[in-house]
């Protein structure tokens, strides 16, 4: 189950991904926003970072503008490991190596087909379960 949600920035992007989501045949909640109305970040990355440390959602994917502004309000929750990826690279990396718990983008940042794929490499990536990986993330709580 995957929680999702935007600010305005991000809204017209979580509504591509949500088409996304249902292709990959995945369960998911919209957490909003629901318009192109201007909002605040914070309300949305915090909401999705709740769902996820309470540990009914496997993974939150968050959209702002930039993906900052909602990766560093996710990040304030604790149990939560939000990584702003612009690249698959990242996206699998932050899985194997920092077992990240949701997916930031920014919808002004990435195009449309790059998120795509960016989402598709980080619900597709497992967590190495490494010991020295495991370590540094239990140093990070
Ligand atoms: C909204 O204009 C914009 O500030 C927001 O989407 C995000 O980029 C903030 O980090």
């Amino acid at each position: 189950m995957i929680a999702v949600g935007s600010d305005h920035g991000g809204f017209a992007l979580k509504q591509a991904v949500l088409k996304h989501l249902e292709k990959r045949g995945e369960t998911y909640h919209d957490f909003g926003t629901y318009t192109e109305d201007s909002c605040d970040y914070p309300d949305f990355g915090k909401a999705v970072a709740h769902a996820v440390a309470g540990g009914e959602y496997e993974y939150g994917i968050i959209i702002c503008g930039t993906g900052i502004g909602i990766s560093i309000s996710a990040n304030k929750v604790p149990g939560i490991r939000a990584a702003l990826c612009g690249d698959c690279f990242s996206a699998e990396a932050t899985r194997l190596h920092n077992d990240a718990n949701i997916l930031a983008l920014g919808a002004r940042v990435v195009g449309e087909g790059l998120a795509m794929k960016i989402i598709d490499t980080f619900l597709d990536t497992p967590f190495s379960n490494d010991e020295r990986h495991i370590r540094r993330i239990s140093k990070i709580e």
